[in-house]
């Protein structure tokens, strides 16, 4: 195996959520460089149709977690009491401290008007996780149940659509990685054996 397979595989290994953070802001120009690695990544026509607002003021992570929330009390309003026992044992709620807690927010958001936009969005989101693993930052890929709320209070132009907001910080997240089937397990080759 070659150093940079090594190394890939290993990022990718060692990344996982994190929802907790430290109190230490990540360096900006590490920040800056992650988004140029996600400016690397294919999109449909080469459109690049991905779009970064980086938050760190704490009146607007108040804001955003506040739209946020707001969205989250409508979901979990909607849902089973069955299905809220079983978020509520995977420690998820309605509510999401790691928008404050978290030194700062990667808001991606999405051109609407370009071709492909969500899977060329979404590969990016990949490519940015990856990208801040190796900077040594931890992230969660939030993805907001309302996010119309969040765009609407951070005033983004209804043209582009709010995909998700990347708490990003220095971990201190005791959370073990969620397992993971094999490649072998998911994939089979010329026959569909799933
Ligand atoms: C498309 C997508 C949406 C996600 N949405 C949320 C979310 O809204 N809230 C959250 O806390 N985590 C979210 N996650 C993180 C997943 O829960 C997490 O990646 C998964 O449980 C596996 O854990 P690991 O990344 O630590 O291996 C999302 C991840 C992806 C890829």
């Amino acid at each position: 195996m070659s150093t940079q397979t090594e190394m890939l595989k290993s990022l990718a290994t060692c990344r996982k959520t994190v929802r907790r953070f430290q109190t230490e802001s990540p360096i900006i120009e590490d920040i800056y460089t992650a988004l140029e690695t996600v400016c690397q990544a294919p999109s449909g026509s080469n459109t690049q149709p991905w779009r970064f607002l980086i938050v760190d003021e704490p009146a607007i992570k108040t804001k955003i977690r506040a739209a946020a929330e707001a969205g989250e009390k409508v979901f979990y309003d909607s849902i089973s009491e069955e299905r809220r026992k079983k978020y509520q044992a995977m420690g998820n709620s309605w509510k999401k401290p790691m928008l404050e807690q978290a030194p700062l927010l990667l808001v991606v958001a999405a051109d609407t008007r370009a071709p492909n936009y969500l899977p060329s969005v979404w590969l990016a989101v990949g490519y940015l996780v990856l990208a801040l693993e190796a900077a040594g930052l931890g992230s969660v890929t939030y993805t907001p149940s309302d996010a119309e709320i969040v765009r609407s209070a951070l005033d983004i132009p209804k043209e582009f659509s709010v995909e998700a907001i990347l708490p990003v910080g220095y971990a201190e997240d005791p959370k073990k990685k969620g397992d993971r089937q094999t490649a072998k397990e998911l994939t089979s080759v010329n026959q569909w054996l799933f």
